[in-house]
């Protein structure tokens, strides 16, 4: 019989690339999903396996899963600025109640369990590169308070119950990742330049664009996660690639690649955006002998291809479609 591994999210961009790899590697995999902004395409080529299972569940509520677990993954949350400020309590919910849900399905399946943490936690941080020692600087009332303080609890509710209760738990820090599957319309940086370039649009940099971003391909950062799970480190791991550029040089980086005539346009930075984010990854090099392979070219270009594989339909949808039946909940 293989290994059971739940995975949370399992419809979003990251938990589907986590259920392929796990499958890949033996384990029959139960997703389960919400699809509050995750979308069911993205794991449809894995329905018809024998080793794969979707639950159509809110983590937020109560988590059954009948029989054994070796691990769990907690992946659900919505991940993009423009998602999280449309439903924050859902944001809020997900990564505090969700969290303990599965904390204690854990718990009660002896199984370890990977929890999503993200860069957030730092806030707009004030020491760079940001290493698993900085504390952070978050503005827990400020429009992203949501989702920054949603993880922080997370990771304090995480380490309780590996403290008092003995669970084996991981804590992945995740920087921004890119790669297919992400959705063109969720506002984040590199879906939102391509959509533009490919709509015939000026891309739009808040700001003057000196604030700085660390993109890593979503295979690296599944590698690393996968290392992480298998490894005994049960303190928080950042995860993502230090190769660190600035906005305005990334929009200018796009443009080159899709041949786009249009021109870059400023708007006003968003509340508490932060100016930079950059990962230091020593602990991940050290512990897990991790780090990033492949380099922005390339995975940009695979991104790309990808979003134009897209219909017209994908690329002119702006609003995701399950929000509202979710908010009147
Ligand atoms: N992509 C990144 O760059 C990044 C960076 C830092 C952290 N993360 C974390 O990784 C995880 C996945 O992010 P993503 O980029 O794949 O986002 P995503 O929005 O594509 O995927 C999240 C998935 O979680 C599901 N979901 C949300 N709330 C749920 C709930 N209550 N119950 C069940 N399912 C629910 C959504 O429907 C979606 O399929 C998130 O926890 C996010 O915070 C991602």
């Amino acid at each position: 019989m293989a290994d059971r591994i739940l995975i949370t999210g399992a419809a979003g961009f990251l938990g589907s690339h986590l259920c392929e790899r796990f499958i890949r590697e033996g384990y029959h995999v139960i997703a389960m999903d919400n699809l509050i902004t995750g979308d069911i395409r993205n794991i449809e080529h894995l329905m018809k396996l024998e080793n794969f299972e979707f639950y159509h569940h809110d983590v937020s509520k109560f988590v059954h899963v009948p029989g054994e677990l070796k691990y769990i993954l907690h992946f659900a949350s919505p991940a993009s600025p423009i998602d999280y400020l449309k439903i924050p309590i859902q944001t809020l919910k997900v990564s505090s109640l969700g969290t303990h849900h599965l904390l204690g399905l854990a718990r009660a399946k002896k199984a370890r369990i990977l929890v999503a943490s993200t860069s957030e936690v730092y806030g707009d941080p004030l020491v760079h590169p940001q290493n698993e020692e900085y504390y952070g600087n978050v503005n827990s009332v400020g429009p992203r308070g949501v989702y920054d303080e949603a993880k922080r609890f997370q990771e304090a509710l995480t380490m309780a119950y590996h403290t008092f209760h003995g669970l084996e738990t991981r804590i992945v820090r995740i920087f921004n990742t890119y790669g297919p599957r992400m959705r063109l319309n969720d506002g984040r940086v590199l879906p939102a330049f391509i959509g533009q370039a490919l709509r015939g649009e000026d891309l739009t940099v808040f700001g003057d664009g000196s604030q700085t971003r660390s993109f890593c391909y979503v295979d690296d950062l599944v590698e690393g996660i996968y290392r992480l799970l298998l490894s005994d480190c049960s303190d928080p791991v950042n995860i993502g690639n230090p190769d660190e550029i600035t906005i305005m040089d990334f929009a200018k980086e796009i443009m080159a690649l899709t041949g786009t005539k249009q021109k870059i346009i400023h708007k006003p930075l968003p509340q508490d955006d932060p100016k930079t984010r950059q990962p230091d990854i020593s602990k991940a090099k050290k512990l897990l002998g991790w780090e990033p392979k492949v380099n922005r070219k390339d995975g940009i270009r695979i991104t790309y291809e990808y979003f134009l594989s897209l219909s017209k339909e994908d690329l002119y949808k702006n609003e995701h479609k399950n929000f509202e039946a979710y908010i009147r909940k």
